[in-house]
């Protein structure tokens, strides 16, 4: 069904990390008159979607805003539905990412974490940590202005134990101390939904990442949808800070 778009990608030029913002789960189900949460539960059957297109496709990191820091302040009920719902879906889908060679991996602050969820996301983690193929990361709990304050944390301890050099602190120093170390900046990123704004997410990281924006809701998010993302930004000229000429000689 999707065959005809995927062969509209050029391989050559695919973005090596896509970022999702994954929002609409709650408009998507009062539109329906259901409970947010029905959003929620229709949302993760998305996450394993994408997951296998973009494996398909041959991204090598895909970094799934799942919970934000900010969403602990949503109403108890709904904070346990969404705990539970990840709990669940890892479970069911432990063995399907081994199947596809996808390697999980967590990035937040887990101390906030309720024991049952983090201990079942560490056991998937664990059991993954073979696979060579799409790593795929959710951020759950994160915000970027966290991982950023914890990075200067423990930077300056760092320096403090003479570990590293104050004179010596550059960007490539940044990226080593955030949650993402390793990984490259996201090329694209993609926030479904139709809000136009980043909300807290890898704000050092995508400095220079195409952004995606489409009016549909998460649960109605596609493969199709996600290769049309993969095709505009393929459309697009990165010139980070350069002219269009100095790009083509
Ligand atoms: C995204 O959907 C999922 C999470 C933030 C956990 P929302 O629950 O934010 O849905 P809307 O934005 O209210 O429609
Ligand atoms: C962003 O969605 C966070 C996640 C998708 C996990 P929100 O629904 O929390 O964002 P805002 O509040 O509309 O900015
Ligand atoms: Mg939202």
């Amino acid at each position: 069904m999707t065959t005809t778009l995927i062969e509209e990608i050029d391989k050559a030029r695919l973005p090596k990390h896509v970022a999702i913002i994954m929002d609409g789960n709650g408009r998507w189900a009062k539109m329906r008159n259901m409970e947010r949460s029905a959003g929620h539960v229709e949302g993760v059957n998305t996450v394993r979607k994408i997951t296998e297109i973009a494996s398909q496709v041959g991204i090598d990191y895909l970094t799934l805003y799942a919970f934000s820091t900010e969403n602990w302040n949503r109403p108890q009920a709904e904070v346990d539905m969404l705990m539970h719902l990840i709990v669940v879906a890892i479970e069911r889908e432990t063995a399907d990412l081994i199947k596809n060679n996808v390697r999980l991996n967590m990035i937040g602050d887990f101390s906030r974490m309720p024991a049952a969820a983090y201990e079942r996301l560490t056991r998937c983690m664990d059991d993954t940590a073979h696979c060579t193929g799409l790593v795929l990361t959710l951020a759950l709990s994160y915000s970027s202005r966290w991982e950023i304050t914890e990075a200067c944390r423990r930077i300056a301890a760092d320096a403090v134990a003479n570990e590293i050099s104050v004179a010596d602190i550059n960007d490539e120093t940044v990226g080593r101390y955030l949650s993402t170390a390793g990984m490259p900046d996201p090329d694209l990123l993609i926030r479904t939904g139709g809000d136009v704004r980043v909300s807290n997410f890898l704000l050092w990281q995508i400095a220079y990442a195409e952004i995606y924006v489409t009016q549909t809701f998460w649960p109605d998010f596609d493969k199709d949808q996600f290769c049309r993302a993969i095709i505009e930004y393929q459309s697009r000229e990165r010139r980070f800070g350069r002219t269009s000429e100095q790009l083509t000689q």
